[in-house]
């Protein structure tokens, strides 16, 4: 593909979806396809003072959509949920052109906003609260969930829409207006959904509770401290989550945050190799390693460790590397750019100090200096090195040896992250012992399948360094609400709680 080629294909599909020109076309912020490394769009970006005027907007949009009745708020979602269906390829090409995914896992990230969107419209006729005994006579004692406000998003590039989805289809069904701040290496998907969302509103007659905003840092510490702004949901690096999170708190602001992991799979000397090493592969190589759920430590039984390394390592001699646009053969695409490059040759080079290099780890020359295919890394570790405890944001997977699984779980926790994790065994005692309350520390504790690629109707987010907040399915809807309790007294008396006397 030539440098007109990629541009053009990336206009018809803006144009396709209906995203205004003046949003993309010949704006400030050039951005870049992973795939080739050349400019594909130049968008608009937000100053602070756009900032303030959407912020306010989101607020008196709020006053109507809190008050529409929530099914009537899952209609739109409902909606939104059929134009992504209509228009599926294109976005799921839109993610490949500024991500840089295989077509496949593009398709799966649309497919998980469409999962999200069917997962709010019914929750849209479910949230509510209890209603408890209460001990005094005549009164009802309930909880009622309301509408929080305009509610900000701040994405990464890795998962471009998924992750936005995972948040508004929630946000919206529980009445709150949602102001979006894609990472600014992925805003052209953002503003496709926009649009989309924006024609769905239009023809319901809805005023838009949505608006994209495209900037740095500096626009997402504007969010991080805007008091319009009660909850700001941000996914990244835990560094990021350690900036913005006290930011958020010192305004009593809300924050939940989706940050770093540093994902192991524990296999046992029980496993079905064969499934395990298929588990491994795309755990540690799918999305070239770029997933907060990626598979990064492979601590394996010595019994097992020859047999199961040997295996991986001859599967990844057989990956294709190369340039996923219209190629489906391919499995790796690239690195999202040079910064993730240098990442992981930094990471490389301080392994080979006390590690070796099983395989992989070098530039792939497909002759385009600008864009980053990289074979993807096994390294051997001989102990859990201050490096193997970071998370370092490209395809490298370390091999830990253990001897027990008591030994896996302390290797398995003992990181600063705690997102996702997985054992490999048909011990039904050591998979109970992994899960349980002495087991993984992590939010995401699976069983004979990889760590990474979740679906959306469990709760979705880590603990520790990994920031706690939940996503998605399951009870996540409640952080996107405020909770009130409610004493209400039917009779003609006015006893007091704990039996108090007051006259
Ligand atoms: C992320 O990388 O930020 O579980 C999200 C998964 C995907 C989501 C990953 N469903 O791997």
């Amino acid at each position: 593909m030539t440098e007109i080629d990629l541009r053009s294909a990336t206009a018809a599909l803006m144009d396709d979806l209906g995203v205004d020109r003046a949003r993309w076309n010949d704006g400030d912020l050039p951005v870049r396809t992973p795939l080739t490394g050349e400019t594909i769009a130049d968008v608009t970006t937000t100053t602070g003072a756009d900032l303030d005027r959407i912020v306010t907007d989101a607020g008196s949009a709020f006053r109507t959509w809190a008050t529409s009745p929530a099914p009537a708020r899952g209609e739109l979602v409902r909606a939104f949920g059929q134009r992504l269906r209509d228009h599926r390829e294109a976005l799921a090409d839109l993610v490949t052109l500024e991500a840089g995914k295989i077509a496949s896992e593009s398709l799966g990230e649309v497919q998980e906003m469409i999962d999200m969107c069917d997962l709010a419209v019914g929750l849209s006729r479910q949230i509510g609260g209890l209603t408890l005994p209460s001990e005094r006579p005549g009164h009802r004692l309930m909880e009622t969930w309301h509408p929080l406000g305009p509610v900000g998003v701040i994405t990464a590039f890795n998962f471009p829409v998924a992750v936005w989805a995972w948040n508004a289809a929630l946000a919206l069904v529980c009445g709150d207006p949602v102001v979006w701040k894609p990472s600014e290496k992925t805003p052209l998907t953002a503003l496709a959904c926009e649009a989309l969302l924006t024609r769905t509103a239009e023809a319901q007659g809805v005023d838009l509770p949505l608006h994209v905003v495209v900037g740095d840092r500096d626009l997402g510490i504007a969010m991080a401290e805007h008091d319009g702004l009660p909850l700001v949901s941000a996914t990244g690096s835990s560094r990021m989550g350690a900036d913005l999170g006290p930011r958020v708190a010192k305004r009593f602001g809300r924050s939940l945050l989706e940050l770093g992991g540093n994902n192991a799979a524990t296999v046992m000397p029980s496993a079905d190799l064969e499934l395990t090493r298929r588990a491994v592969l795309f755990a540690a190589v799918g999305t070239a390693g770029q997933r907060c759920t990626t598979l990064r430590r492979l601590i394996v039984h010595e019994d097992i460790a020859d047999e199961l390394v040997e295996g991986i390592v001859k599967a990844y001699a057989g990956l294709s590397i190369g340039n996923p646009w219209r190629n489906n053969h391919v499995l790796v695409g690239p690195l999202i750019d040079q910064h993730g490059f240098d990442g992981m040759q930094a990471a490389l080079e301080r392994a080979e100090a006390s590690g070796e290099v099983l395989t992989g780890g070098s530039r792939v020359d497909l002759g385009l200096p600008d864009a980053y295919y990289v074979e993807p890394a096994v390294v051997g570790m001989p102990s859990q090195t201050e490096l193997v405890c970071e998370e370092t944001f490209a395809p490298i997977l370390y091999v830990l040896r253990c001897s027990d699984l008591d030994d896996a779980i302390d290797l398995n926790n003992g990181v600063p992250q705690g997102l996702s994790s997985a054992i490999f065994t048909h011990d039904l005692r050591e998979a109970e012992q992994f899960m349980g309350a002495l087991g993984s520390d992590c939010g995401i504790v699976n069983v004979n399948t990889g760590p990474s690629g979740a679906e959306i109707g469990g709760a979705f987010g880590g603990n520790k360094a990994t920031g706690g907040g939940r996503e998605a399915g399951s009870d996540a809807w409640k952080a996107y609400m405020r909770r009130a309790t409610n004493t209400i007294n039917l009779s003609d008396e006015l006893p007091l709680a704990q039996g108090v006397e007051f006259s």
